[in-house]
């Protein structure tokens, strides 16, 4: 149903204030996000950005109560550092604001307060656990316990790390209160549900048959909720930090952080504009959209909604183009690892270039599925598209416009056909952006206006105007005015992607901004104009900045192994004499080389002390086989051999198993004769 709409308010999902954001963040929600207000608002289009910290929730009390201060005090330095990460990224919100703010209590408040008045909640009881020492009803993630599915003992309330099965407290084998350490008792406890089994039908219409234009990675995830049906959903919780309920009797009871957050939207634009909020989410001409993470979905696709259709004065989001996840070097971003580039460290190693990293991450976006963030592409991307392609252009043509004309932008002649072709292959690249980025495929918007920045490149390389200048200096005038117009063009079509170079852009062209609609024109610099002075827009990243990042990942992930590393549990009590059955030597090896066609078997030649044995042994990925010739090993010698790929063992060599699964072969610390015995 194509809609009449007047203005766009564009939403991004408020991050948990108990963490720096990282480029997963940045991929998933506000680069996108960021683009297409960008894109909106130099179309001359009334749109309004919100973002905000979302300051409320368990893991926010859980990390207060490991660093001893208070979530508060939590809150208040992670909305710092996030607020100031966002700006520094250029992500153009018209107010950041938290959900600790006054306004945004009351609104939210509020909104449950009508909800529960107007009867759109149902209450039950139920039993949770209660530890009685702290005196306090326990979330899931404050309980740990033996895993009923995998018998992990150290699985949380919420899920158990070894099987990765989503857990609830009550399931929990021997639970154990995290905060006290005592043994948690069940106790009754009343909640307020919201219940979404009411508004599955409409929900079910809503999206199935009015939204069929949502991503398909959105509409497939809100299908399958329909499939399984809704159920109500609880919408408080018994916890100290959040809003409390606004309805008597309702002690140490807060709301659920997802029925405040999303809520957040709306009191982020009242404390912006309080006269004027409500024309933003109460006029059905105000198109409302959610830019938000796959992990949101289902809050913001349903839940949301019933809670803005419950309440009855809202309008619904016109579209929620959620995003897949980013990983990193091929594992999934992980804070509690450590395993993420986090964009405040990464100004560090790389200030002030904020672009590549939007560039990088719009180029190689999770828009229809899960993508990767390596390093090298990251290198490459910005080596040969940015440095090679963008700015090798648009420094060419300052350069020798300054050469040739003293900056002064020369008159074109008369255009030849090779000129007249080049100006027709980006003649569409407007409406072709203005089709991606209106169906959120940012990725192959960008990819539009780097062809138009090659064509620029291409067109230089192609009539060499510094060979030309002593021969034609006439057609040279034309080749530099066209080339000059084509970095206006970039001026304009590069802005909602990569705004710092755009600046940096006009600032050497010494152009103000121009509208959107005027990409395609071949006028926008007048002849006479002065540009100004060159300066790069981007410099090369050199191989040594990119080998540190993968020296920091690889430290990471040893230490995470350290970490991890729990020792195997002994063994059952075993015989001196069943011991005594393995008759264990020292061996000298003769000869190692790889078994063809078997990655990870290298065959043996050892001296055993009365003769010479063949082993094979499954440990080609830990050593190149010339390095153990000549070293001395331990091997079991009374196995009865076996074939391994094609070649007979005669025993076994030992090798103690590390922390990171790798294998190391037991030498004896002295040099021994072969043939003698371990024991
Ligand atoms: O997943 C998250 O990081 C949540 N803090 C997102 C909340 S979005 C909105 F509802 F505020
Ligand atoms: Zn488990």
């Amino acid at each position: 149903m194509e809609k009449n709409f007047k203005r766009t308010l564009i939403t991004s999902a408020l991050p948990y204030a108990n963490g720096p954001v990282h480029i997963g963040h940045l991929a998933g929600v506000y680069v996108p996000a960021d683009i297409y207000a960008r894109w909106l608002r130099l179309k001359g289009e009334e749109v309004l950005f919100i973002g905000g910290s979302d300051e409320h929730g368990v893991p926010i009390t859980l990390l207060a109560k490991k660093e001893g201060v208070t979530p508060q005090d939590i809150v208040d330095r992670y909305h710092g550092i996030i607020k100031k990460s966002f700006a520094e990224f250029g992500i153009s919100f018209d107010i950041y604001s938290r959900t600790t703010s006054p306004t945004h209590h009351e609104m939210a408040s509020q909104f449950f307060k009508t909800l529960y008045d107007k009867g759109e909640f149902i209450e039950k009881e139920s039993e949770q656990l209660y530890d009685e020492e702290a005196q306090q009803f326990l979330a899931d993630r404050y309980v740990t316990g033996t895993c009923p599915h995998c018998g992990n003992k150290g699985a949380y309330g919420d899920q158990c790390e070894k099987c990765g099965k989503d857990l609830s407290a009550l399931e929990l084998i021997d639970p154990v209160s995290t905060i006290s350490n005592s043994k948690p008792v069940l106790r009754n406890t009343k909640h307020w549900y919201l219940p979404l089994d009411r508004h599955q039908q409409w929900l079910e219409k809503w999206i199935l048959e009015e939204h069929k234009e949502w991503k398909s990675n959105v509409y497939g995830q809100c299908k399958s909720w329909f499939d399984m049906d809704l159920q109500p959903r609880a919408v408080s919780r018994d916890l100290e930090w959040g809003i409390s309920l606004p309805i008597p009797n309702t002690e140490g009871k807060v709301l659920y952080v997802w029925f405040d957050a999303p809520i957040g939207y709306i009191s982020n634009t009242k404390e912006l504009l309080p006269n004027d909020w409500e024309k933003w989410w109460k006029d059905e001409s105000t198109r409302l959209v959610h830019f938000i993470g796959k992990d949101n979905i289902v809050f913001h696709c349903i839940v949301f909604p019933a809670m803005l259709k419950a309440e009855g004065s809202f309008i619904l989001p016109d579209n929620v183009p959620a995003n897949e996840f980013l990983n990193l070097e091929g594992n999934k971003i992980s804070t509690s690892k450590n395993w993420a580039v986090w964009l405040n460290e990464y100004l560090v190693d790389f200030p002030g270039k904020q672009d590549t990293l939007r560039y990088v991450l719009t180029a190689n976006a999770p828009e229809t599925k899960d993508n990767d963030f390596t390093w090298k592409d990251f290198q490459t991307r910005h080596n040969s598209e940015l440095v090679a392609i963008y700015g090798n252009f648009v420094n060419r043509t300052v350069v020798l416009t300054n050469k040739y004309y003293e900056g002064a932008v020369p008159e074109r002649g008369e255009l030849t056909d090779y000129d007249k072709q080049t100006l027709a292959e980006f003649s569409d690249t407007r409406n072709e952006m203005d089709r991606y980025l209106a169906n959120f495929r940012f990725r192959d918007a960008l990819k539009e206006v780097m062809n138009l920045a090659r064509i620029g490149n291409k067109y230089l390389a192609e009539t060499e105007p510094w060979k030309l200048i002593k021969t034609d200096p006439e057609r040279v005038k034309t080749i530099m005015n066209i080339a000059v117009q084509i970095c206006a063009n970039l001026s304009i079509a590069f802005e909602p992607f990569l705004p710092f170079s755009t600046d940096k852009l006009r600032a050497q062209l010494n152009i103000g901004r121009y509208q959107w609609n005027e990409i395609g024109s071949v006028d926008l610099v007048a002849a006479g104009h002065k540009i100004g002075a060159p300066e790069l827009l981007f410099e090369k990243i050199e191989d040594d900045a990119i080998q540190a990042q993968l020296d920091r990942l690889e430290r990471i992930k040893k230490e995470n192994e350290l970490k991890n590393w729990k020792p195997v549990s002994v063994k059952d009590t075993c015989a001196f004499e069943d011991f005594q059955k393995l008759d264990i030597r020292v061996g000298t090896v003769l000869e190692c080389k790889k078994v063809p066609k078997a990655d990870k078997l290298l065959e043996f030649r050892i001296d055993d002390g009365m003769g010479c044995r063949t082993i094979v042994s499954g440990i080609a990925k830990w050593y190149n086989p010339e390095e153990l010739v000549g070293k001395q090993v331990c091997f079991i010698a009374n196995f009865a051999p076996r074939s391994l790929k094609g070649v007979e063992s005669q025993g076994m060599i030992l090798s103690a198993v590390n922390s990171d699964g790798s294998l190391a072969v037991i030498s004896p610390s002295k040099p021994t004769r072969p043939g003698c015995t371990v024991e």
